[in-house]
């Protein structure tokens, strides 16, 4: 890809699930890749697989943030792309059964996080004119769910999003985000396995009755780094197999296939 050869990007959580997934895909398509995660191991062996670098970074540190940006600028080169995927799950239980301890922790990794991650980034990229900024957000970030920390965690990341978009676009860097409707990572599968998530219903309440896989917010998140997306910044992209246009239609008895669809792929 012209527009992308030998561009360098940095993925938090680039170690495991979505993260991961960025990784490989931004790899594919010619970008020079930093795996960056707390998790160095995985960063380690995840950046081996895709010809990339590992980098130890603690989103929930300033001081380790900081670091990996100047250590990334000098060891490895420019940084254009930033993807903000570390992120941190939680236990759908009421508000007053949250500890304040857990949910100060998910504020601080996945909004704060982000925020610190994008502003350390964004330095050397304003000084250039130039860079793309992709955070990872979730379905969850447009609608209620009994996630009280970590839902309006990821409404902050959007607001977030929006407010650097308009700030950093005359200086030359694209904001955007991709929001993932329930996709099989680690952290899900973990959840489903626990009894937190129930898969059936996940995939049930899908328009395209399936979870999403994590090689196709991969490929979304690429396209939004690239300059295929030159024109767009600040939207929260959904890819989340038609979850969030389904919700609306359990009220009126659910989704539903159309008599017509039989007819319609024997003909086609
Ligand atoms: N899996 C889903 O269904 C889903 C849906 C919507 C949004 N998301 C979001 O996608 C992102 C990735 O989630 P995932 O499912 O791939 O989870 P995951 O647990 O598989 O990966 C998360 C990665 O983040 C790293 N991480 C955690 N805390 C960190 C910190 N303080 N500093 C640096 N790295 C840290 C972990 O080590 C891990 O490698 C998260 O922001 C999550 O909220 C996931």
């Amino acid at each position: 890809m012209n527009d992308t050869t030998q561009r360098i990007v940095v993925v938090t959580g680039g170690a495991s699930g979505i993260g991961a997934a960025c990784a490989s895909e931004l790899a594919r398509a010619g970008w020079k890749v930093v795996v960056a995660d707390i998790d160095f191991e995985n960063a380690r062996e995840v950046a081996a697989e895709i010809g990339g670098v590992a980098q130890r970074i603690d989103v929930a540190d300033d001081a380790s943030v900081n670091d990996a940006a100047a250590t990334i600028e000098e060891a490895v080169g420019p940084v254009y792309g930033l993807v903000n995927s570390a992120g941190i799950i939680q236990k759908p239980v009421p508000p007053h059964e949250m500890d304040m301890a857990v949910w100060d922790r998910i504020q601080q990794v996945n909004y704060r996080g982000s925020y610190i991650a994008g502003l350390a980034f964004a330095r050397n990229m304003l000084a250039r004119g130039q860079g793309s900024i992709v955070n990872i957000t979730s379905i969850t970030d447009q609608v209620a769910t009994p996630l009280h920390g970590y839902g309006p965690s990821k409404f902050a990341v959007v607001g977030m999003t929006k407010c650097l978009a308009a700030e950093w676009g005359p200086s030359g860097i694209r904001v955007n985000a991709v929001a993932p409707g329930y996709t099989l990572t680690p952290a899900l599968v973990g959840a489903i396995e626990r009894g937190e998530r129930d898969l059936s219903a996940l995939e049930r309440n899908a328009a395209l009755q399936r979870a999403v896989r994590p090689s196709e917010i991969g490929s979304a998140v690429e396209f939004l780094l690239s300059d295929r997306a030159a024109a767009i910044t600040g939207v929260d992209l959904p890819v989340d197999c038609g979850w969030l246009v389904a919700n609306p239609w359990h009220t009126y008895g659910g989704l539903r296939k159309s008599a017509l669809a039989p007819v319609l792929s024997s003909s086609t």
